[in-house]
């Protein structure tokens, strides 16, 4: 076996050098040129390899697959891209190979999944939803992109833009929550962040938008389950981020591993080639996810990997990841006149394009740099980012006031603290996906709160139970401990959540309590009748309508990655303001779900009257969520005014302007996220959703500052997709609402005449 560093720094820049250090700008003639040329070379066997996405190592999935050596499979041409491979000593040491050793020479495209940072980790996408911030947003994905591809890293599986309204679905921690417009514009931001051409093109990454589509609503919540949603709910709720990412011109598409009509994404013809293709113009690389070309084999959709690479490729899919149906089988499908020779090189040209335009033509291991990769990493500028969007995506779901006073912020000449529960020294506190190799990068919330803190004022801390759930049975006495020592402070906080691992691919659950002896720990905690804050470290929303009666003040802290501690001190000392909004409902249980705000109203809507009875609603929950869309508190209080409107009537090609003053009434500065909202009142034929979010703005004010806050409303926001699926406007009167969060707006009517 070769050793792993059988390259030096040194011998990286020397090859480097052998090539420009600029990337060549081309017409689009010349690069097909280029392509041409190389397709006149190229054997099938060379093509089939470019659409082959191959992983080093075992994959979970082995044994069904034909066992291929990683490194032959390279010098072979066998392929062309790989999944997972990044920093210099893996990435400098395959690209030489693909080069100096495959027939044709062509590099390697290194494809890997930086979902929430390289090194850096900023919090999770569901999180940093929460935010409503996009530059923040974009910068974090910049950061991403500027350490990975140091790394050696030119393409990457994200963003992931799945709109999920279902908390059991351990993936919604990945995705952009509930809403599609918000999700639209995550999607755009980290596009941007991460094809960005600054610089020479010096640290673009190929963004890859997943998952294509509908994956947020698989059945029941649980993972790669069946879909089942109508055309409607497909193109209002889950394609428009989709659509924007398509606009915003990312540079790759992944389908799906679920099924939309009963026919699996990776085949589905209508998503594929119909919508993604031919409507939306997508003409870069759709890459399949994980083996998800031999699992139609297992969907029942295909009988055997031939029929799976042939229905896939029909489908305009262009690269098989991991699984190896398109290697074993696209010769004699086209031998067979099953496939063709022009479908085969359409894929190909896809590939070949993204290689030329990222420059490895021009030198392979351009984005290859060792001391870069080392001097970027966690540095201090990178870490400053990612405090920042974790300060921003922390949530204030609740402050009341206890004994008259609010708990939170806190004031930092405390004399004592106690900080008790599970996530007070946890270092795993960077959610899934993220792949961290130094722990000790990762600021606990102990460590957080004693940066903030005097050396004179007295910390208390205990476990009290793990938040796994694994002492559920036996927690008695550290719980016990717990209490004795949080009974010394004049403050509590509670520290209490999921483990990082709870979250993610494959982690669906039935219950999302906060788990184990967690409730009982704050129970005991809760019975000394002392000042106790609550901060939830979670990748999903979890069920907190215990701890929302028992506990006045909590804080929403997601898995906030490697500045974690620090940022949600700053929350907890008051030097950030919370202005995190959930991106998420969090339902009173799991029985409600799924409960969002974009829901229609029903033919016997539940007005919340006792009277009501042959109503839709539980007779033991409200219909509504414990904490909506869109929620979000401050240290500070925001005042809305009535909404003024420029016009009553919006007319074609016409606009109105939506102008409401918001005020500052507290002694802090902060900073409000004012959401729009609209409804279709009457729609001939159809029910229309009671809300949707169609805008928002940021101000920051001052104490007693006031604002005007301008919303310019267009016949796109008045536009739907109509009884026959057309995407139209249909004159009527509308409700505008402002204000707050989904639940919480001042209200005015407009007319689209
Ligand atoms: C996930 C994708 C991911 C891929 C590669 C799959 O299991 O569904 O989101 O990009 O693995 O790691």
């Amino acid at each position: 076996m070769r050793d792993m560093n059988q390259f030096s720094r040194k011998k990286v820049y020397e090859e480097k050098q052998k090539y420009p250090n600029v990337i060549k700008t081309r017409s689009n003639e010349e690069i097909e040129e280029m392509i041409d040329d190389l397709l006149q070379k190229m054997t099938l066997r060379e093509k089939i390899g470019q659409m082959y996405q191959m992983v080093r190592g075992a994959n979970p999935f082995g044994s069904k697959l034909v066992e291929r050596s990683f490194e032959e499979s390279v010098k072979n041409g066998d392929t062309g891209i790989t999944l997972g491979i990044k920093g210099w000593e893996n990435t400098f040491k395959y690209q030489k190979m693909a080069v100096e050793e495959s027939r044709l020479g062509i590099p390697l495209l290194f494809n890997a999944d930086i979902i929430h940072g390289c090194d850096t980790i900023y919090p999770v996408p569901l999180g940093f939803a929460c935010s409503f911030d996009m530059e923040a947003v974009e910068k974090a994905a910049r950061m991403a992109a500027i350490e990975a591809t140091a790394a050696g890293v030119h393409w990457n599986n994200s963003p992931m833009i799945d709109v999920s309204r279902d908390p059991r679905w351990g993936r919604c921690t990945e995705g952009v929550g509930e809403d599609p417009y918000l999700g639209q514009e995550l999607a755009k931001a980290q596009i941007k962040g991460y094809q960005s051409n600054e610089n020479g093109k010096r640290h673009y990454m190929m963004a890859c938008a997943k998952h294509f589509v509908a994956y947020g609503a698989s059945d029941g919540g649980r993972d790669y389950n069946t879909v089942s949603i109508s055309e409607r709910d497909l193109r209002e709720t889950y394609l428009p981020p989709f659509k924007a990412a398509v606009d915003e011109g990312v540079d790759s598409i992944m389908p799906a591993f679920t099924t939309y009509s009963n026919t699996p994404a990776t085949a589905n013809q209508y998503l594929l080639k119909n919508i993604l293709r031919d409507e939306y113009d997508f003409d870069g690389i759709v890459l399949t996810d994980y083996t998800a070309v031999t699992e139609l084999i297992a969907h029942g959709a295909a009988k055997d990997e031939e029929e799976a690479a042939r229905l896939s490729i029909d489908s305009t899919v262009d690269v098989e990841m991991v699984s190896d149906c398109f290697l074993n089988s696209i010769e004699s499908l086209v031998v067979k006149g099953q496939l063709s020779v022009d479908q085969i090189e359409t894929s190909v040209r896809r590939v070949l394009r993204a290689k030329i335009k990222l420059g490895l033509f021009d030198n392979p291991y351009f984005y290859i740099d060792p001391d870069l990769e080392d001097k970027l990493k966690l540095n201090p500028q990178h870490r400053e980012i990612a405090h920042e969007l974790a300060q921003k995506s922390m949530v204030l779901l609740k402050n009341d006031p206890y004994k008259g006073k609010k708990i939170l912020p806190l004031d930092k000449n405390i004399k004592s603290i106690a900080l008790i529960g599970p996530l007070v020294e946890e270092k795993k506190i960077e959610g899934a996906w993220a792949f961290v190799k130094d722990r000790d990068s990762i600021v606990t919330l102990e460590e957080g709160i004693k940066n903030k803190l005097s050396k004179e004022c007295k910390i208390y801390k205990s476990k009290g139970c793990s938040a796994d759930g694994s002492d559920l049975e036996t927690a008695e006495e550290s719980i016990r401990d717990a209490v004795n020592e949080a009974k010394k402070a004049d403050i509590i906080l509670l520290a209490l959540g999921e483990v990082k691992e709870m979250s993610g691919e494959a982690k669906s659950y039935s219950r999302i309590g906060l788990p184990g002896a967690q409730r009982r720990l704050a129970e005991e905690i809760m019975k000394l009748g002392k000042p106790t804050a609550l901060v939830v470290f979670n990748g999903r929303p979890v069920i907190l309508d215990w701890y929302d009666q028992n506990i006045p003040a909590i804080l929403e802290a997601w898995f906030p990655g490697t500045e974690g501690g620090n940022a949600v001190a700053s929350v907890l000392f008051g030097e950030y303001n919370p202005s995190g909004k959930l991106s998420m409902s969090f339902p009173y249980c799991e029985g409600q779900i799924p409960v969002f705000y974009r829901r229609l109203k029903t033919g016997r809507p539940h007005e919340d009257k006792p009277e009501d009875r042959f109503r839709s609603k539980y007779e033991d929950v409200s219909n509504h969520p414990l904490y909506c869309f869109g929620h979000g508190l401050s240290y500070t209080e925001f005042q809305y005014s009535e909404i003024v409107l420029s016009h009553q009537e919006l007319i074609k090609d016409g606009s109105i302007t939506a102008s409401i003053e918001v005020t500052n009434r507290g002694d802090v500065k902060g900073t409000e996220t004012v959401q729009l909202y609209i409804r279709d009142l009457h729609s001939y034929g159809l029910s229309r959703p009671v809300k949707e979010l169609k805008s928002y703005q940021q101000i920051t004010l001052n104490p007693k500052e006031k604002a005007k806050v301008e919303f310019v409303i267009n016949e796109e926001m008045v536009k739907f997709y109509d009884r026959n699926m057309k995407y139209t406007t249909e004159k009527g009167v509308f409700e505008l609402y402002i204000g707050t969060s989904s639940d919480n707006n001042q209200k005015a009517r407009f007319e689209y005449v």
